[in-house]
């Protein structure tokens, strides 16, 4: 019932002013988001590879509104990537972009700014020795996403990309992308979408997640299972042990500070578990998909709010 109010209210300025102002907001930030700069950002990535965890790192920011702040971003990328091979993270971390950050959804040439600087992502993560993997955002950006990996998998065949089990046309897409040397990471999707492109109900998301992550494990590509969702984790296990793929063929991936015992669970196991985790000032729209996944959050923050 909250998630329309709240994702909505993850694409307003005027809530955004307030929500950046209430004093409780910074606690709760804290426990999705590494920290504002990049000596945080590497600091957290060097204490969770310590405990056995790779990492896919965001560059927080998203809708970028013009081209200066857009090339502003894919520096940032490559500042990042840098300190990763300088501190030798790389081999163990890698970064996650998102289009719209980088140029998409400005009105003039957008695609191709997008195009441009996310080559200079890739480029600098192929000095780095690491990999890159798209996000995916709401359903109107899913074809120039998948069209500018496509571009970019000819010189970069390592780039990842997202895709969202609740969009209808997303079984298709991961027939399409579950060949040899396809990093697919595979999600339920956080955005507020239509009934006419994305499932509505939870049981029929999870359904659809099943079956897209069948065609991903049978296929000869690298799935990235996204997901907090204990019913999906233990499928994922069976349908990778039937598939008879060693943990070197596929990884789980959860979000950072999202149910860090069951990431340990996974790690002692001696599966590949990796942490997506976002850093920088631009927090608030990440902020309000984690406060809408999960009613508790908000309550947390309501709670903290009250006794102020
Ligand atoms: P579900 O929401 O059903 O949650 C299952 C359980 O996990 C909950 O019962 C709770 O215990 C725990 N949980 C889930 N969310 C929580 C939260 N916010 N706080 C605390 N506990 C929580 N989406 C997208 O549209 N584009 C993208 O590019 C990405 N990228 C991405 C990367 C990675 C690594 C992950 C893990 C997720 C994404 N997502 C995403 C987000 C994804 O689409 C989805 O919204 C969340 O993962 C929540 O869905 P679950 O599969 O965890 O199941």
């Amino acid at each position: 019932m909250l998630r329309t109010p709240l994702l909505a209210a993850a694409r307003s300025p005027r809530t955004r002013a307030l929500v950046e102002q209430l004093p409780p907001t910074r606690a709760l930030v804290q426990r999705f988001v590494a920290g504002d700069t990049l000596d945080q950002a590497v600091a957290v990535t060097d204490e969770l590879v310590g405990a056995g965890r790779r990492i896919s790192l965001d560059h927080l920011g998203e809708d970028t509104s013009d081209a200066d702040q857009a090339a502003a971003t894919a520096t940032a990328y490559e500042r990042l990537l840098a300190a990763l091979r300088e501190t030798g993270l790389a081999e163990r971390a890698e970064v996650s972009v998102k289009l719209s950050a980088v140029g998409q959804s400005l009105a003039r040439d957008g695609e191709r700014i997008a195009l441009d600087n996310a080559r200079r992502i890739c480029e600098a993560a192929a000095v780095a020795g690491t990999t890159v993997t798209l996000d995916m955002e709401d359903h109107t950006t899913t074809d120039s996403t998948l069209g500018i990996a496509r571009e970019l998998r000819a010189d970069f065949p390592w780039l990842g990309v997202v895709l969202q089990a609740y969009l209808h046309r997303t079984e298709a897409d991961c027939a399409d992308l579950a060949g040899a040397g396809s990093r697919v990471r595979l999600c339920k999707g956080a955005y507020q979408e239509p009934a006419s492109v994305a499932h509505q109900a939870k049981a029929e998301v999870d359904r659809a997640y099943v079956r897209c992550l069948k065609t991903l494990m049978q296929g000869e590509g690298y799935p990235m299972v996204a997901s907090h969702d204990p019913r999906l984790i233990r499928i994922a296990g069976q349908l990778a042990q039937w598939q008879e793929r060693k943990a070197d063929t596929f990884e789980y991936q959860m979000l950072y500070g999202i149910r860090p015992e069951e990431q340990q669970r996974l790690v002692d196991t001696g599966a590949t578990m990796r942490i997506y985790l976002p850093y920088g000032g631009e927090w608030y729209g990440y902020f309000m998909r984690r406060l809408a996944e999960r009613p508790a959050n908000l309550a947390f923050f309501l709670r903290a709010l009250a006794t102020r």
